[in-house]
């Protein structure tokens, strides 16, 4: 078991490899303006993950399979790998979407993820850029493990090594996508590609700083392997624009040892996330705000109630269920926008904060 884990740590070493050289060679890595604590946070926490968490968890998932259920040992040794497969690679897909997903409407797997989209430019190892404890509670790194253990090792390590071409295609700044866009007989079958698996204009969406681009949709396109889940929770935006501008609207940088060890290492700044005291409080108030806006200008309207740039959205919705409105002015002039978050014609005021609650 543990032999399969490290087989396949070289492999997806060997895909890192091809990426980085493919990156080096489109010019791209030469140009990176990454800090140290940045490679710090994406190289040590892909050596974490695949020297110590994932091997810590197959022990883990070894040892308690052996204690509580034995004979379930290697008990699909025999079954054929075109049954192994699909149903390891779909189970693992819709663990990891859904753990993204509370990832970014939950606060405390928020603080976890937070660091992968503080990455303000894309790259090949950006995909390992998480605090420690985000892997030590995935899902899918334990349904690996269980798989493992249940004889599906074949369907693990092909099921993985695929799906790591994918991820770390989609975070690569080589964009293999973009070229095949532009050629017009490859375009239909590129929207049935991009149907099925996650490219990178799709996961670059993902990554872009606000919806106010008209391209970008952090609070969407959770899916890592396949697209067809966010197809099925209604979370998918399809483009095939990349965005420019990467990473968080509001973000007090932290030292590396906050961002991998949280919660056991909080920052010292208090305007961080991460810091011990920190707390989202409501900023919604009674009165609407009247703001002045321009023709054709988008604006993001803050609907969590929770902005400190009302009533405009500063970012402070991640870890909640709340996304912002993405809204266009229709003419120059000042406009009355809902600060109570109760209006039935957002973002702008209908009186509702003068009704009585019911
Ligand atoms: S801060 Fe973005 S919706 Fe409130």
């Amino acid at each position: 078991m543990i032999g399969n884990t490290n087989t396949l740590e070289l492999l997806v070493l060997l895909i890192l490899v091809i990426f980085g050289i493919a990156e080096i060679v489109a010019g791209r890595l030469q140009q990176t303006k990454r800090t140290f604590s940045d490679w710090l946070q994406e190289a040590g926490g892909f050596a974490v993950l695949m020297g110590v968490i994932k091997p810590l968890i197959f022990l883990a998932v070894l040892g308690l399979g052996n204690l509580i259920v034995p004979d379930w040992h290697n008990r699909f040794s025999q079954t054929s790998f075109w049954i192994l497969f699909p149903v390891f690679l779909l189970v693992d897909d819709v663990f990891q979407y859904g753990y993204h997903r509370l990832a970014h409407e939950h606060d405390f797997f928020w603080r976890l993820h937070r660091p992968h989209h503080q990455a303000e430019e894309m790259g090949f190892f950006v995909s390992y850029r998480n605090a420690g404890l985000y892997y030590v509670l995935m899902p899918n790194i334990w349904w690996t493990g269980i798989m493992t253990f249940l004889g599906g090792g074949l369907a693990v390590t092909v099921g993985l090594i695929l799906k790591q071409l994918v991820i770390i295609g989609s975070h690569s700044t080589v964009k293999w996508d973009k070229p095949l866009y532009t050629i017009p007989f490859l375009s239909p079958i590129m929207t049935v590609v991009e149907r099925i698996i996650v490219t990178p204009a799709f996961h670059y969406a993902h990554h872009g700083k606000s919806k106010r681009d008209g391209i970008s949709d952090p609070n969407g396109n959770y899916g890592n392997m396949f697209s067809i889940w966010d197809q099925l929770f209604n979370t998918a935006v399809f483009t095939r624009k990349f965005p420019t501008d990467l990473g968080l609207i509001n973000d007090p940088k932290e030292h590396w040892s906050a961002t991998y060890f949280y919660p056991l290492v909080k920052s010292d700044n208090p305007e961080s996330e991460l810091s011990g005291g920190y707390k989202k409080v409501s900023t919604s108030v009674f009165e609407p705000a009247a703001v002045e806006v321009k023709k054709g200008e988008k604006y993001l309207w803050c609907r969590c109630g929770k902005s400190k740039n009302q009533p405009f959205c500063d970012g402070s919705h991640h870890g909640t269920k709340y996304k912002p409105l993405l809204f266009e002015a229709k003419k120059d002039g000042v406009i009355k926008l809902c600060n109570c978050k109760l209006t039935n014609t957002a973002p702008y005021c209908d009186n509702s904060h003068r009704k009585p609650a019911s």
